[in-house]
């Protein structure tokens, strides 16, 4: 029997989001019915919203959750209803080239739902990320549900599941930030700020935030930006290298998705520097540099899909860190919210008044 449940859905580019009844299908083969405890509202979210993701309306938004597992379909062994999940987008198939060659961190066909979720027409939903978790109930592949220790807290672990994960990885595994490395950050929202979390994590003697709103240059200390830039004052790159003895950052963050942080991010580095770009840009935004400026700079600029997580690896042990109060998560929580306040949580988000709405479902 289906499951009649309330989620959050974008039914039209750029117009509100509704809330409306979905259904959701028992599991199948390799599937899991997943009953979200909390959901965090992630940019990511609102791209889709605004139509910069692509036109498959309408969607389901919400992909940064934690819940219980409520059903597995009959072949799925690696999850039991019951265990605490964090729910993950990318679930490595173990089959496409790039798995076959030892790299699941990329995987090119990673897993999700084979059912449809519905409106209660009939009309296909399109969940965001594969997942689509701002509803009471979702399903998903059973890779992508990852059992972590239940300790913590679901709007904390959610969170885990995007935004933290992808700067976390941003810096630790795409950057590759090592003990001693000057890391600049551009963009300190939820995803920038995880980055700074991951760069100190690894080492960094100097972590920069960088950002144009001074709230966010503020929380970024809490984080532990040793240094922080007004990007709207002053020039960030000329900044880094005042900081850096003239020379730049080992590895820069671009954690915004914008073309002229994308180049300020490119110039701030010193020789041989790793640029990671982990912001989403929409598809008509452009980078022009100087072939010149590419080589005469070596180095690598480095697209971060998620951190190039692995979350079967990565997730049990950053709960475990945050439970040891070696991972300051609970930072990134602004607020509790309903999931009659997901339009709200845009508004906020887009004002900078918040680093994340997490919307709870079940405690
Ligand atoms: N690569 C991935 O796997 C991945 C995963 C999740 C999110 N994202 C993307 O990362 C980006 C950031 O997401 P978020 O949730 O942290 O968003 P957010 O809105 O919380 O943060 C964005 C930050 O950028 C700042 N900013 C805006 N314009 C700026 C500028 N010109 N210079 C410097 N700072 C500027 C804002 O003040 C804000 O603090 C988004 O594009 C999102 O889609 C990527
Ligand atoms: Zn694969
Ligand atoms: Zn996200």
């Amino acid at each position: 029997m289906p499951h009649e449940v309330k989620g959050v859905i974008s039914r039209t580019k750029g117009e509100p989001v509704e809330i409306t009844t979905i259904s959701v299908p028992d599991p199948g083969p390799g599937e899991a019915l997943v009953a979200v405890q909390a959901c965090g509202v992630c940019h990511t979210d609102l791209h889709y919203k605004v139509g910069a993701i692509n036109d498959d309306y309408p969607f389901l938004l919400g992909h940064e959750a934690a819940g219980r597992v409520e059903a597995v379909g009959e072949d799925v062994t690696e999850i039991e209803p019951g265990d605490f999940v964090v729910l993950a987008w990318r679930a490595p198939c173990g089959e496409c080239r790039s798995c076959k060659r030892g790299r699941p961190w990329y995987c090119f066909e990673s897993a999700n739902a084979t059912q449809p979720m519905t409106l209660s027409d009939g009309t296909p939903l399109s969940p965001a990320l594969g997942i689509g978790a701002l509803a009471s109930k979702t399903l998903v592949a059973a890779g992508q549900a990852i059992k972590v220790n239940p300790d913590a807290p679901p709007e904390t672990a959610g969170l885990i599941g995007c935004g933290v994960m992808a700067g976390l990885g941003a810096a630790m595994y795409t950057g590759g930030v090592t003990r001693g490395d000057t890391v600049a950050v551009f963009g300190c929202g939820g995803v920038g700020d995880a980055a700074i979390l991951g760069a100190k994590l690894a080492g960094a003697a100097k972590v920069i935030g960088v950002d144009i709103d001074p709230t966010k240059l503020k929380w970024a200390e809490d984080f532990g930006a040793t240094h922080t830039i007004d990007s709207s004052k002053r020039d960030p790159v000329e900044a880094i290298r005042e900081l850096t003895g003239g020379f730049g950052a080992d590895v820069t963050i671009e954690a915004v998705g914008h073309p002229d942080v994308m180049k300020q991010a490119f110039f701030a580095r010193d020789l041989a520097g790793t640029l990671v770009q982990a912001g989403v840009p929409n598809p008509t935004m452009m980078i022009e540099l100087p072939m010149i400026e590419f080589y005469g700079r070596g180095g690598a600029l480095k697209p971060a899909w998620y951190g190039d997580c692995l979350p079967t690896r990565d997730f049990p042990m950053l709960i475990d860190l945050y439970l040891q109060g070696r991972l300051d998560l609970d930072r990134f929580v602004s607020e509790r919210i309903g999931l009659d306040d997901v339009e709200d949580a845009f508004r906020k988000m887009e004002a900078g008044e918040v680093l994340r709405s997490v919307v709870v479902l079940h405690p």
